[in-house]
């Protein structure tokens, strides 16, 4: 089955994320998140072997948090771009959410979710924009996804006119009084991916994909959702990098096995470069909180 989206290409996706599974388990922490951790109170000194999950579990809990799931309440979920289930997992602790559906472009994540089948999740292969659930949602979560939502082909206004869409679409699947979350990368001090590492990223390891702005993001959103929690955390990112970077160099020899010296090399730098871009405030990390509008505004153009 071929995906067609408006943003990052099937090619495009398969190229990143279908380099292995295998090969992701190699460096990614027991839950196979692969977007930014949150480190507040997870001791600097602390082994990585538990630093990492409980940041990436940290994550996990903040992200139900904002779209009100408390132990118990039996929420109907959609996580927008699964991965490898980390969300799908971990939201059916305690009851929070009695079922996930959660949905992912790459055939490679896809076939892996299938055969963990997750109590309560339901994989689905398949881009938003062909979404159709059957029933209404009490939450959406996205963490990580909506960088590929654009490409860098697109003008501002196309860029624009596409996350109005998922918003637009999001506000569709939830019930009245639905809660949303968003976990993105976005351009701070830098405005676009031009420069060495940018374009190194841009074209080796993500490519087809394009970050948006915060002030983008706030008018996509604003005529369907109301912005009700928002920070920013650029450390945040940078720790999971030099996380990943770390456990990656310390499998050196099973990734060479599973991807050549070339892929290794190439991962390295990507994780250490994108640490950069992190610590020089070019880009930074975004976690929003959004509550659906009963109606959807109809601002001034
Ligand atoms: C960086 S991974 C993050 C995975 C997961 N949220 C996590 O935190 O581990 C990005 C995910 O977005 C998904 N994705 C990208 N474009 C998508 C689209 N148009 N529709 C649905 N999912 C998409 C990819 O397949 C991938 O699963």
């Amino acid at each position: 089955m071929t995906i067609t989206t408006a943003g990052t290409t099937a090619e495009d996706i398969a190229f990143h994320y279908d380099l292995g599974n295998q090969f992701y388990a190699l460096w990614l922490d027991e839950t196979l998140a692969y977007t930014a951790a949150k480190w507040d109170g997870v001791p600097a000194g602390e082994p990585d072997a538990t630093a990492l999950p409980r940041a990436q579990r940290a994550k996990l809990d903040h992200h139900l948090d904002l779209v009100g799931a408390r132990p118990g309440d039996g929420l109907r979920l959609l996580d927008v771009g699964c991965g490898w289930g980390a969300m799908l997992e971990h939201a059916g602790r305690d009851d929070r959410v009695a079922h996930a559906t959660g949905l992912t472009v790459s055939p490679a994540q896809y076939a892996f979710l299938a055969a963990r089948a997750l109590p309560g999740a339901e994989p689905r292969l398949e881009s938003w924009e062909d979404h159709r659930p059957e029933r209404p949602y009490d939450a959406v979560v996205g963490m990580g996804s909506f960088e590929h939502f654009a490409t860098a082909a697109m003008t501002r206004a196309e860029r624009l006119g596409v996350y109005a869409r998922h918003f637009e679409a999001c506000h569709g699947w939830l019930r009245p009084g639905g809660r949303m979350s968003l976990q993105t990368i976005a351009y701070d001090g830098a405005v676009d991916g031009a420069g060495a590492i940018g374009e190194f990223v841009g074209s080796d390891v993500f490519p087809g994909a394009r970050l948006p702005r915060l002030s983008e993001i706030a008018a996509a959103c604003d005529p369907y959702f109301s912005i009700v929690a928002l920070s920013a955390s650029a450390e945040d990112y940078a720790r999971t990098l030099a996380s990943w970077s770390a456990r990656l160099l310390r499998a050196r020899a099973e990734a060479e096995r599973l991807v050549g010296p070339e892929g290794y090399r190439r991962y390295r730098r990507y994780l250490r470069a994108s640490e950069m871009t992190f610590l020089r405030g070019a880009v930074t990390l975004y976690r929003i909180g959004l509550r659906r509008r009963d109606e959807p505004l109809r601002l001034p153009a």
